[in-house]
C-alpha cells in the first residue's frame, strides 16, 4: 500500500531484502564517492512500493514518457510486473528498470531509466543483464523492447533490430 501522506518513510539506506526481492551481485558497483546497488524484486516489490514518491521522481525527472504517472497508477504496474530491478544509492532510487514475461515464450522490457548524473557508467547494462538474467524472462524464447533513441544502447547488449514485423498501438484516453 502507498503510506498515507505524511506518514515517515525511512529510505533504504541498503535497500530491504524484502519477500523474494535479492540482491542482483553481492558486491556494490562502485560508481565514483557512494556505490550503486542493484535490487532485483520478485512478484511483490515491497522495498519500492513503500518508495513510490522516488520511482515517480526518478520518472518525472528522467524519463519522457512516463512522467505524471500517479503512485495508484505506479503501484499497479509494479504488481503487473514480471520482475523490477532497482538501483540504490544512499538510499536515493537512481535507476529502475521492469519487465512483464509468459515465462515461455515472450518477454517485454520496459521502462529502463538511469538518473542523468549516473549515465554513462555501466549501470543501466547492469539494470538489463539483471532483467534479463531474471527466472520469468530468461525462459522466455523472445524479449522485445520498445525504444525512441535507445537502440544504440540496446544493440550493445545484443538485441538486434527487426524490421519484419509493425509495431501497432492501440491508443487510449486516459
Ligand atoms: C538509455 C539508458 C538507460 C542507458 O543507461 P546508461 O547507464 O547510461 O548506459 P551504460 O553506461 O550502461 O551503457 C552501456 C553501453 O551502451 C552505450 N550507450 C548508452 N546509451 C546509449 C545510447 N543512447 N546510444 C548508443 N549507445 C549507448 C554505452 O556507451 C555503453 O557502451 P559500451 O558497451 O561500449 O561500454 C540511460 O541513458 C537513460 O536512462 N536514458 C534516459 C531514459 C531512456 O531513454 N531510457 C531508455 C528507454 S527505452
Amino acid at each position: 500500500m502507498d503510506p498515507a501522506p505524511g506518514a515517515p518513510v525511512s529510505p533504504p539506506s541498503s535497500p530491504p531484502p524484502i519477500g523474494r526481492s535479492a540482491p542482483v551481485a553481492a558486491a556494490p558497483v562502485p560508481l565514483g564517492p557512494g556505490s550503486v546497488r542493484l535490487i532485483r524484486h520478485g512478484r511483490l516489490p515491497l522495498g519500492l512500493l513503500f518508495q513510490l514518491e522516488q520511482l515517480q521522481q526518478l520518472f518525472d525527472a528522467h524519463s519522457f514518457w512516463a512522467q505524471k504517472r500517479t503512485r495508484g497508477a505506479l503501484m499497479r504496474m509494479l504488481l503487473g510486473s514480471a520482475t523490477v530491478v532497482s538501483a540504490w544509492r544512499n538510499g536515493r532510487l537512481v535507476g529502475i528498470g521492469r519487465a512483464t514475461s509468459d515465462g515461455v515464450f515472450r518477454a517485454v522490457l520496459w521502462d529502463v531509466v538511469v538518473a542523468a548524473e549516473l549515465q554513462g557508467q555501466g549501470l543501466g547494462r547492469r539494470i538489463v543483464q539483471a532483467l534479463l538474467s531474471s527466472p520469468a524472462v530468461s525462459a522466455a524464447e523472445r524479449v522485445y523492447l520498445m525504444t525512441t533513441n535507445s537502440s544504440g544502447f540496446y544493440a550493445r547488449l545484443g538485441f538486434t533490430e527487426h524490421h519484419g514485423q509493425r509495431l501497432l498501438v492501440l491508443y487510449r484516453r486516459r
